[in-house]
């Protein structure tokens, strides 16, 4: 049985990440920070089958610690300081979870044992203002945002450990991934959350910034695959990860309120407070390599993800003590209806 590190097990990369782990036979270790109340939400169903270790990304010493104590042979490197526009008004911070927090976990790797595989949680946002389209693995970063920088850091200090001291290091350069889980302040899951709320007549505006931004969409379950499938390779190397399709914020607003019939004009305001102080206005993945390389792809299209997600939120609302179902639930729920008309 192998052992894999989760960093970040309580975001919603981790969450379904330790599922997929868990599902391949894997024991898995969940590394936390030490909170003064418990955030178990996204894993409530798997808890009692994983195991977690505290730690945290600015304590060397922890990481030296969980490592020497649970030995395992891969390790995820999800935990970051994730939103963007937090990382402007905590720069310092987000530079010391996101860029050095990579470097600290490499060096435990380093000092305790240099065969562990390391996957390196890399981003789209370090293509930022876009230099080419699509954006592939060779396609040069520009960041926009205190995070972006940050990524970039941690990117190439994957990639200097694994030149420098011959560590499986891997870096995943994944564009947005969206699900029931995702944090609600992102803007996907605040669109779906809010048209739930609406159409349930708990809620009758949705403020946003930017409606013009693009991004490429895809959904999280898909893309812990390709995570875990870059650790098994024979060498280790760099992986865009997307779906190729690129819709701006109101496109996605737009499919939001179409689903439940209602018109989005009627409760969407636009409200300078969400806007950002540099902007990422297009992103799209090609995602050639992955599927070459890793034989992935994506399974969810634009269409049902954005109706899962309004799915999820709806039964959530209505129940809130029904918690996140397993993967396989959730897809299954949505497969067909990209088809159909499926409307709830
Ligand atoms: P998320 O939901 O924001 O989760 C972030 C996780 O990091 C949480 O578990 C958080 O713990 C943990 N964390 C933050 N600071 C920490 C620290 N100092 N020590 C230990 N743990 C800490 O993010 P996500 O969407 O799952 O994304 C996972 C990773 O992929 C992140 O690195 C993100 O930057 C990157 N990424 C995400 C996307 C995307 O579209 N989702 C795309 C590209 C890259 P708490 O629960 O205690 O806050
Ligand atoms: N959050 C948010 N809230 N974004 C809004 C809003 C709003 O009210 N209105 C418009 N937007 C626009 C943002 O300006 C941005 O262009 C786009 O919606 C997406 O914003 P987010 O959902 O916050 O995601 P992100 O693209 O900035 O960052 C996410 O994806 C990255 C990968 O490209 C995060 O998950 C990052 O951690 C991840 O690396």
């Amino acid at each position: 049985m192998k052992t894999a590190l989760v960093t970040g097990v309580t975001g919603q990369d981790g969450s379904y990440l330790a599922e997929l782990l868990l599902n391949q036979g894997y024991r898995v270790i969940g590394m936390v920070r030490r909170t003064s109340s418990i955030n178990y939400d996204r894993l409530r169903h798997i808890q009692d089958k994983i195991e977690i270790a505290q730690g945290d990304l600015l304590d060397q010493m922890s990481l030296i610690g969980i490592l020497q104590e649970y030995r395992p042979q891969e390790v995820y490197n999800l935990a970051a300081q994730s939103f963007v526009p937090t990382s402007f008004t905590q720069p310092v911070l987000t530079g010391e979870y996101t860029a050095l927090g990579v470097t600290r976990v490499l060096e435990a790797i380093r000092i305790v044992d240099p065969a562990i595989r390391f996957y390196q949680a890399s981003s789209s946002e370090m293509f930022g203002k876009v230099m080419e389209v699509p954006q592939r693995e060779t396609t040069h970063f520009y960041p926009r945002s205190p995070y972006g920088v940050a990524k970039v850091y941690g990117h190439w200090i994957t990639v200097n450990y694994r030149e420098s001291y011959n560590i499986f290091g891997v870096s995943g350069i994944l564009f947005n991934h969206e699900s029931p889980r995702r944090g609600l302040e992102f803007v996907t899951h605040k669109i779906t959350h809010a048209v739930a709320r609406i159409k349930l007549g708990l809620a009758d505006e949705l403020r946003l910034g930017n409606l013009e931004a693009r991004r490429d969409w895809g959904y999280a379950g898909d893309y812990v695959r390709a995570m875990w499938l870059m650790l098994q390779q024979d060498a280790p190397d760099d992986f865009v990860i997307a779906t190729g399709e690129t819709h701006s914020v109101q496109q996605f607003v737009e499919e939001a309120f179409g689903y439940v019939d209602l018109d989005w004009r009627q409760y969407v305001k636009q409200d300078p407070k969400f806007y950002r102080p540099a902007e990422v206005d297009l992103l799209v993945g090609d995602a050639t390599k992955a599927g070459r390389k890793l034989g992935w792809e994506p399974t969810v299209d634009f269409r049902a993800l954005v109706r899962l997600m309004i799915d999820a939120d709806l039964k959530l609302l209505q129940n809130p003590n029904h918690g996140y179902p397993p993967i396989a639930e959730e897809i299954k729920t949505q497969a067909g209806k990209s088809q159909g008309t499926g409307k709830p």
